[in-house]
């Protein structure tokens, strides 16, 4: 198959043989990436892994996934490429903004009767969510007494995140997000413009932490009363996200707040009873036991 075949991927796999042989491959990949480099995407959700390794197969050039195995354990920077590739790290500011309104509204108030606030945003990506998060706190005059912890797997997205450098061409429709979550303020004060990009002001930074961190292989390592964690969970199957579940269940204190997004669950997990709803749209979730 060459690289511009690649839309025929299921013509290629009709034959039962070819899915057997692919299903082998896909398996002998992850394994290999576990045991040489220590990440594991082996409980990922099968569908969109199976396309982006494809996608990846084409981009470096090669025709199968066992070519693709070779050059990942071989070349470093190969394995680097597929981990971006395979961590989608998309993102925006004030992303789905009725939940940062429905936050506002409804946990701000809560969060004023706490002396000290910690927030992990897990699988922050590039950071965008998290700028959004310290505005929001700042706008509210919570943002002294709250530390941010921003995590993701993915180290070339966390130093993108610790820069806080975006796209100008993006100010548009974060601004529209941004008024949309209930800001108070005209977005532009929060950054200044320079070439093509856009540098957001350090006092926002002052009370974020990075880390890197993988939700499938790494430990709980503080106690937060707010966790978040959209658009991340959609990509793993059931046994990881429940996993993680325990991790986020481990991790927060009594009475923390889940925040998972209206696209994602506590139902059909091992933790549904654990928890109340604040919220059942944006489905914002608080500890019970
Ligand atoms: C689509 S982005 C979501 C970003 C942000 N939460 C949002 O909703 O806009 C998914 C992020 O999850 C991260 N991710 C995927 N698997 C992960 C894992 N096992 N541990 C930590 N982060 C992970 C990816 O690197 C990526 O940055």
């Amino acid at each position: 198959m060459t690289s511009t075949d690649h839309t025929d991927i299921e013509w290629n796999l009709e034959d039962k043989n070819d899915r057997e042989l692919e299903q082998i491959e896909i398996e002998l990949l992850l394994q290999g990436i576990h045991r040489f480099y220590g990440y594991d995407f082996r409980n990922y959700a099968l569908p969109s892994l199976r396309r982006r390794i494809w996608h990846h197969v084409y981009a470096e050039g090669l025709s199968s996934i066992s070519a693709l195995q070779e050059k990942v354990l071989h070349e470093r920077a190969c394995f680097e490429r597929l981990i971006y590739n395979l961590s989608i790290p998309v993102t925006e500011m004030f992303r789905d903004p009725n939940l940062f309104l429905t936050f506002r509204q409804k946990l701000v108030p809560l969060l004023r009767t706490y002396p000290y606030i910690r927030i992990w945003h897990a699988g922050c990506s590039t950071g965008e969510e998290v700028y959004s998060m310290a505005i929001l706190l700042h706008e509210e005059g919570l943002y002294d007494q709250a530390r941010i912890y921003a995590t993701d797997m993915n180290s070339r997205s966390l130093q993108q995140a610790k820069e806080g450098v975006f796209d100008i061409k993006r100010m548009k429709q974060y601004t529209k997000n941004y008024l949309e979550a209930g800001g108070t303020r005209s977005f532009s004060e929060y950054y200044t413009a320079k070439y093509n990009s856009v540098i957001f002001h350090p006092f926002l930074k002052k009370n974020m932490i990075f880390a890197e961190h993988n939700l499938a292989t790494d430990r709980s390592f503080n106690e937060f009363n707010v966790i978040f964690c959209r658009n991340v969970m959609i990509y793993f199957n059931d046994e990881l996200r429940n996993h993680v579940h325990g991790l986020f269940h481990e991790s927060l204190s009594h009475f923390g707040i889940l925040v998972l997004g209206a696209k994602e669950s506590i139902h059909f997990t091992s933790y549904s009873d654990s928890y109340e709803p604040l919220d059942r749209v944006e489905k914002i979730y608080r500890k019970i036991k």
